[in-house]
């Protein structure tokens, strides 16, 4: 066993004799722990490991160094009982496979860039076509599919993982060796906080999220239709039929984008409207701020009113991108047998707007030598 799975175990043990010796039937979660387990090894042998944090309030959440990805999260609804919330794989092998992004964090470059290329001072770069002629979530081997190295820290905050990654000059296609760290934070709050950074040698091009699919009802308990859910937006970024957002941003108002108040998802996903045909759904960027980064704020509530958890996305990044799952279509074998029909989870993705290193206009996602990209994001779980 490793060392800090031997100290769990042992910081437990003290826990357990203490509280049966004082006869007070104190559960042992109600000290903050984080715990290492193995994962299994990728190609060429390298392991991989699985972190599991918990927090004083019983709220746990899981996340491979394999994509950084969010493996599970297990948080109370209103009468306290736990669910899982997250889509994903019982082991590594289905991350290895995955071609949904379950959970994991997505770089260099979230969301699409179209027809693959970009200009950046007078020279051109090609990237991977992954998504017809676009190109899709950092492209064919993106930050979802790489090692990354893994730091654990029991901070004030609560416990918290730090990961980091090293991204080559040219991978993919992108400028620069680029120095990614992702942290996550699981605090007292049952908050799971994910802060993004990144340094750069050479004027590249950076737009960092994370890919969990929600559901909460419990993961693999059918579909999202029945979430209400609110976006703190009055505009998002229209598509063409791509995916590839124009230059003009629209008004939700009067429209089935319209979810500044409390909304169902199901309520208007299937009607008549050319931008849910070109999304299948709802698969859009709203805009957040139209300026770009600003102070962590409110973007958007996720509520299921049986079991009467909610999740509030908070976030410095200035677009989220809500994603209502519809690519998924039972052919995924997930956690617990469970298999991931039609819209049985939702991302809500902050990020810069998609295809912004094409658009001047956009809040920028140039990042220089001698800058650093700073990015934070936090999910609060609460139940009513
Ligand atoms: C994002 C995209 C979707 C889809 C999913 C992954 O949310 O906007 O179109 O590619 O990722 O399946």
């Amino acid at each position: 066993m490793s060392r800090h799975g031997t100290m769990f175990v042992a910081v437990t043990a003290i826990l357990l004799m203490t509280t049966s010796s004082w006869g007070v039937d104190t559960p042992a979660s109600s000290k903050a722990t984080i715990e290492k387990r193995a994962f299994g090894t990728v190609e060429g042998g390298q392991p991989i490991n699985l972190y599991v944090l918990r927090n004083q309030a019983g709220m746990e959440v899981s996340i491979t160094n394999y994509g950084g990805a969010v493996v599970s999260l297990k948080v109370p609804d209103r009468t306290g009982k736990l669910a899982d919330v997250v889509l994903g794989y019982d082991n590594l092998e289905g991350y290895v496979a995955d071609k949904s992004y379950f959970g994991a964090i997505i770089g260099r470059y979230a969301n699409r860039i179209a027809h693959a290329r970009f200009v950046l001072h007078g020279a051109s770069y090609t990237l991977a076509k992954n998504d017809g002629e676009n190109e899709l979530h950092g492209g064919t081997k993106g930050f979802n599919k790489r090692v990354w190295t893994a730091k654990e820290i029991s901070g004030h905050d609560g416990e918290a993982l730090e990961l980091t990654y090293y991204s080559k000059d040219t991978e993919e296609g992108y400028p620069g060796n680029l120095t990614a760290k992702v942290t996550y934070t699981l605090t007292p709050k049952n908050e799971l906080k994910i802060e993004y950074q990144a340094t750069t040698d050479k004027e590249t091009v950076v737009n960092l999220t994370n890919h969990s699919y929600f559901n909460l009802s419990g993961q693999g308990n059918g579909d999202i239709l029945n979430h209400r859910l609110t976006i703190h937006a009055q505009e998002f970024s229209p598509v063409d039929s791509t995916l590839i957002p124009g230059r003009e941003p629209r008004g939700v108002q009067g429209t089935p984008f319209d979810f500044s108040q409390s909304e169902v998802i199901g309520a208007r996903i299937n009607e008549d409207d050319p931008q849910l045909k070109f999304g299948r759904g709802y698969d859009h960027n709203w805009i957040l701020n139209p300026k770009g980064e600003h102070p962590l704020s409110l973007a958007a509530e996720l509520y299921e009113p049986a079991s009467g958890r909610v999740m509030e996305v908070w976030t410095t990044e200035p677009g989220l991108q809500f994603y209502s799952g519809n690519f998924l279509n039972g052919t995924v074998h997930g956690k617990e047998d469970k298999t991931y029909g039609y819209r049985s989870g939702l991302c809500l993705e902050t990020q810069h707007f998609p295809d912004s290193p094409n658009h001047p206009a956009f809040p920028s996602t140039i990042l220089k030598p001698g800058e650093r990209f700073h990015s934070t994001t936090v999910y609060k779980f609460l139940a009513r």
